[in-house]
């Protein structure tokens, strides 16, 4: 087992960092303020230079190899925002980097990834998962001799995320701070926070927030050692990890986590389009987290200091959409159904009269018309204003006897039909 990170460790990677990475604004949000009756700050990371925390773990790493390590050059596996973190300390400190990355990683991340570490680095795309990478860049550092730098599960790595928290604490300036809300992946994160505040501050609560389909802190502190989750939803792609790092766990274990808080991938959707729309803040989905607990916490947090850190802003605008119809369908605001349509003419005008409420909004239609038969399929997608008009909606197909099946709350037809 490693060295456990501590703050001394700390507040060298912030020495270390200055100069190097930015000092993010940390602003009070005044809609979250007001909604939750909480002063609600935001800790923006993703204003960071490489638009992500996960540079500050990687510098202090890196930086403080030794000139023989710099010279066999560095290594990593990602597909995100801790492989744009190795590039831009690659060229930073012109050392040679080798990102493996899974073929299947999209163009635009790759293409950042150039642009950060330009000749100083060498993009290998192995296999088609984050797995694959992983092991194609553990045989090339077997077969090289060169230094891996992992996401989360180093000393260094976590000591430099805990400059999160060294900025934090002076920017509160005399404010204590009651609760801090810190997304999950490896754990990286969330232990150089606590390492960092737990010290300055003894009452503050620290809550972890995981993705509902990524829950791997979760299944490690129930079964109170370090698990490997069979298989995870990759939607909130930041934290999307099988297997929490062992020092994260060790870290946490001995400092004590306050809360543990699951948030269904709908409502970080939610958040991300309320962060663009009411804020004009880019956040990626693992960015989002944070501010998305705050609902589940609302009688908690009222009255009191609350600090969200929004970890990341590398978000794809190509994701936008299924962003939107996650969120809708969460809010319970997007409904489908298939339909069995009778096939004659003026069928499709009644529906229109009879069934739908004056706000309903048919955002699909898709329906092939039978021979000989009296009726065919449509697949039918309905957009309501309010989540309260879906019942009525129910009880008028009821009443003019509409043959449907709801596919919202049914998986399988679900991800075969939409
Ligand atoms: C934007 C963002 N937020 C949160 C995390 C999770 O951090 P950790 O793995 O340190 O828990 C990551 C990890 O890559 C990330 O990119």
């Amino acid at each position: 087992m490693s060295q456990l990170p501590t703050i001394e460790g700390i507040l060298k990677a912030e020495e270390n960092l200055t100069g190097v990475t930015d000092v993010t604004p940390f602003q009070r949000n005044l809609n979250y303020s007001e909604e939750y009756g909480a002063k609600i700050y935001f800790k923006r990371e993703d204003l960071q230079i490489v638009r992500s925390y996960k540079i500050r773990g990687a510098y202090n790493l890196i930086s403080n190899l030794a000139p023989s390590d710099r010279k066999k050059g560095v290594v990593c596996a990602s597909a995100g925002n801790h492989a744009q973190g190795v590039a831009f300390s690659c060229r930073t400190l012109q050392i040679k980097g080798v990102i493996f990355m899974p073929a299947t990683t999209p163009k635009q991340k790759i293409r950042a990834v150039e642009r950060l570490g330009k000749d100083w680095v060498e993009i290998v795309l192995s296999g088609d998962t984050f797995d694959d990478a992983k092991a194609s860049a553990q045989k090339y550092v077997d077969e090289h001799g060169s230094v891996m730098v992992p996401p989360f599960n180093h000393t260094l790595i976590i000591e430099g995320q805990g400059t999160v928290a060294v900025e934090i604490e002076k920017q509160l300036k005399k404010v204590k701070p009651d609760y801090v809300f810190v997304p999950v992946g490896g754990g990286g994160l969330i232990s150089g926070i606590t390492i960092y505040l737990k010290n300055k501050f003894p009452n503050v609560k620290i809550i972890a927030v995981e993705p509902e389909g990524a829950p791997s802190l979760k299944a490690s502190f129930d079964a109170g050692q370090v698990v490997t989750l069979k298989e995870i939803d990759n939607f909130v792609d930041g934290t999307a990890v099988k297997e929490i790092g062992e020092l994260p766990f060790q870290v946490l274990k001995e400092y004590g986590i306050d809360g543990i808080l699951l948030v269904p991938e709908g409502a970080v959707c939610t958040s991300i389009l309320q962060l663009y729309n009411r804020d004009a803040i880019v956040v990626e989905p693992a960015g989002a987290l944070s501010v998305a607990a705050l609902k589940f916490y609302q009688e908690e947090i009222k009255g009191k200091n609350v600090v969200c850190i929004l970890s990341g802003g590398n978000n794809d605008i190509e994701r936008m959409p299924d962003i939107k119809e996650r969120s809708l369908l969460y809010e319970g605001l997007k409904h489908y159904f298939m339909i069995s349509f009778p096939q004659r003419s003026g069928a499709l005008k009644e529906f229109v009269n009879d069934i739908l409420g004056p706000d309903d909004d048919i955002t699909s239609f898709t329906y092939t018309k039978k021979n000989n038969k009296e009726s065919g399929p449509a697949l039918v997608g309905i957009e309501l204003k309010r989540k309260e008009d879906y019942q009525s909606l129910l009880e008028r197909m009821d009443k003019y006897g509409v043959k449907y099946v709801s596919i919202n709350q049914n998986r399988f037809l679900f991800n075969l039909l939409i």
